[in-house]
């Protein structure tokens, strides 16, 4: 990827090296934490080296009359105005040009005060705009962005201090190919979303090859967001257990169940300390009611955390489980989480995924048996 504001804007860092460098700066990175615990070499899966994105926000700079996007600078210390974002999907592309010149043309309602804009959009070409603004939102403007949202084909939201107003939905649904078959997700803006949709289906590629190898009872999964990688998964074992600490994502989740078909998954909202202290007995939740907590035999669990990686209980309830398959997004708090869970489990597999061409971040997952 060439782009014009390498070296100024602060959102891809790593534009000094070619593609084929940063992968292997990544692997020796990754390869180098795993190393005490880990002798293979990690699996690599690459990214397209551009139009990867498929969520991104830029701030709004104004200058006199004008708008122009912005980004972060590369010394962390003001903004750039950028003309070019060749990371973005093309469905996003096409879209936040046409958007800046409307917003440019209006004659104020679109642009006062407005100081941030976030794309959300799909493989399928769909596109969620929200527009974020310092000021409260009237009808004045949800007539002019009713008319923007015919031009772009696009779903606009705005959003100000304690107001949401929404157009038409908050919502896209994207359609990913797994292993061939189709998956209909509903992504909401606010609800967390995989950035780089063609790495996610590899991602949730390399899950399933481990869920083969154990082909059998219960899952459980924490941090499931909106059931990413639950809904696919779910087709190797009996009965599937997923929990997530947001309400937005698990009512996408339980909507994502509907739109696949599927039956076999109970989604609870509970924060992972939450269901770690349900499932050993310690506490009970009227979130649970109904759910049998004791009558699950989980084989395997997947957990992807945060940044900062799983809390001291979770490692131990997890511990008690045969097979483990860790997804992690800091190749560090992964590193620190495995000096524990080696203590039980031997890493089989490990992976990792470049959701993030042209910045330092890895993603990166092992598989883990029981010794
Ligand atoms: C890295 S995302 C992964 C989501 C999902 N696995 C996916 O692939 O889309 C981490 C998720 O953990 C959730 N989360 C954050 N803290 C949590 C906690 N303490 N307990 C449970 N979920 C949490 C977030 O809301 C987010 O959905």
């Amino acid at each position: 990827m060439i782009c014009k504001h390498f070296g100024t804007c602060g959102s891809c860092g790593l534009y000094e090296k070619s593609y084929a460098q940063q992968l292997e700066y990544k692997q020796e990175k990754a390869s180098a934490l795993l190393a005490p615990f880990y002798s293979g070499s990690p699996e690599v899966f690459d990214s397209p080296d551009s139009h990867y994105r498929a969520r991104a926000e830029f701030r709004i700079w104004h200058e006199g009359e004008r708008c122009d996007y912005a980004m972060g600078n590369i010394e962390k210390n003001g903004a750039v105005t950028i003309e070019e974002c060749p990371k973005v999907i093309e469905p996003i592309q096409k879209r936040m040009w046409r958007l800046l010149e409307r917003i440019n043309a209006s004659s104020g309602v679109l642009k006062n005060r407005l100081f941030a804009v976030e794309f959300l959009a799909t493989t399928t070409d769909e596109c969620l705009i929200t527009m974020l603004y310092h000021r409260k939102l009237d009808e004045a403007w949800r007539e002019e962005a009713r008319i923007l949202e015919q031009e772009l084909g696009a779903r606009i939201l705005g959003r100000s201090r304690k107001q949401k107003m929404v157009l038409s939905e908050e919502f896209v649904t994207e359609e990913l190919q797994i292993d061939g078959k189709p998956f209909r997700y509903v992504q909401y803006e606010s609800g967390f979303t995989q950035p780089n949709p063609a790495v996610n289906v590899k991602m949730i590629e390399w899950a399933i090859r481990q869920a083969k190898k154990v082909g059998q009872g219960d899952f459980l999964e924490s941090y499931c967001g909106l059931g990413n990688f639950t809904l696919p998964l779910s087709h190797y074992f009996e009965r599937v257990l997923a929990t997530e600490i947001s309400k937005r994502s698990i009512q996408a989740a339980l909507q994502n169940c509907a739109l696949n078909h599927i039956e076999n998954i109970t989604f609870a909202r509970l924060a992972s300390e939450e269901m770690t202290e349900a499932l050993q007995g310690k506490r009970e939740f009227n979130r649970l009611q109904g759910i049998d907590l004791k009558s699950y035999d989980f084989s395997t669990v997947l957990v992807d955390p945060p940044r900062a990686g799983l809390d001291e209980g979770t490692i131990a309830l997890i511990s008690g489980i045969e097979h483990i398959i860790y997804i992690s997004c800091n190749p560090e708090t992964l590193a620190r989480d495995l000096e524990t869970l080696t203590q039980t489990h031997e890493v089989i597999e490990a992976a990792i995924y470049d959701q993030f061409p042209h910045t330092d971040h890895v993603e990166s997952g092992v598989f883990l048996k029981k010794k």
